[in-house]
């Protein structure tokens, strides 16, 4: 059995395969009603629990078809209606569900929380967004990359705006994949150092560049995310606005970068802060190919997991 806690803990050729075997599946099910069970049923007789201690709509819809499609049946908990971390520790937690369930995914604040849940799980556990880090995301955000322009290697990936959760696995994933990440935003707001140093050391480029027009020259990807994330407090609103009104991705920052430079925002997004609409909507957005591809790439994570 194996967690998936983060791109940079998971071995390269498994974070191939995982992406290998998601566009098969993708492939596979073309067609077929939402409903319909793939024709090979991995999951069938497992539960798995999906816990949530923050909002979410892709990661719990995505998480609960992919299981039903392969088979298996869900459970789906909020943090607040259960003893985690209030009434009872995270590894007793961790421990009474392994008695109960085959698979545990967590969305929560702290990351020590997750870990601590993988250490003491005897099921595998997956890391469904901390304040920290993002990593199913990012899975399939490098299968849309690839199912649209072919391999991400070699590839230049820009992402302006706040350096959050999102960006560290995007971080994650350039050491691992082997493409370059240019960082475009104000210095408070930077990536977290050892994120950049580990992927420098594996290789690949990451530059820090603050004028967004010179960030996007040259590349293959434009990203953002919400300038205010979930763990965020709301009272930092209008300073990060402020903070981050000139990294804004619109049509004339777009056009600076590649012509056919894809633009990607794992949503949910707040339309003419960090993106517009005439570029979400635009020719080169694929942001509803990342949403449906988070069940693609989550079931072949989940089946790497349990190792069916
Ligand atoms: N992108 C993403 O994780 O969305 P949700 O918060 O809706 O799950
Ligand atoms: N950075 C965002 C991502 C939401 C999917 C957050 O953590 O709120």
């Amino acid at each position: 059995m194996n967690h998936f806690l983060d791109i940079h803990k998971t071995d390269k050729a498994d974070l191939r395969q995982i992406i290998d075997q998601a566009a098969a599946m993708k492939s596979a099910r073309n067609g077929q009603p939402k409903g319909a069970p793939d024709a090979e049923r991995p999951l069938a007789g497992r539960m798995v629990a999906l816990i949530f201690e923050k909002p979410s709509t892709r990661t719990r819809v995505s998480f609960d078809v992919g299981v039903r499609q392969m088979g298996g049946e869900t459970m789906v908990l909020s943090g607040k209606e259960m003893q985690l971390g209030h009434g009872e520790t995270i590894a007793d937690t961790a421990r009474v569900l392994s008695r109960y369930v085959d698979m545990i995914m967590i969305r929560t604040f702290e990351e020590a929380v997750l870990l601590e849940m993988a250490e003491h799980a005897t099921v595998p556990v997956i890391n469904g967004l901390t304040n920290r880090t993002h990593p199913c995301q990012i899975m399939a955000d490098v299968l849309t990359y690839e199912e649209h322009r072919g391999p991400i290697r070699g590839r230049k990936v820009v992402w302006s705006g706040d350096g959050n959760n999102v960006c560290a696995s995007f971080i994650h994933a350039a050491g691992q994949f082997g493409f370059d990440f240019t960082f475009t935003g104000p210095p408070p707001l930077d990536p977290e150092r050892e994120f950049i140093d580990l992927a420098r050391a594996q290789g690949v480029r990451v530059d820090i560049e603050r004028d967004p027009m010179k960030a996007v020259e040259g590349a293959d990807l434009v990203v953002t995310d919400t300038w205010v994330s979930m763990h965020d407090s709301q009272s930092t609103r209008e300073r990060r606005h402020n903070q981050l009104r000139g990294y804004q991705v619109n049509e004339a920052l777009m056009a600076r970068a590649k012509p056919d430079a894809l633009f990607m925002h794992c949503l949910p997004a707040h339309r003419e802060d960090e993106a517009t609409s005439a570029v979400m909507d635009g020719p080169n957005s694929v942001i509803f190919d990342e949403a449906e591809n988070r069940l693609h790439a989550q079931k072949a994570i989940m089946r790497w997991c349990l190792g069916v």
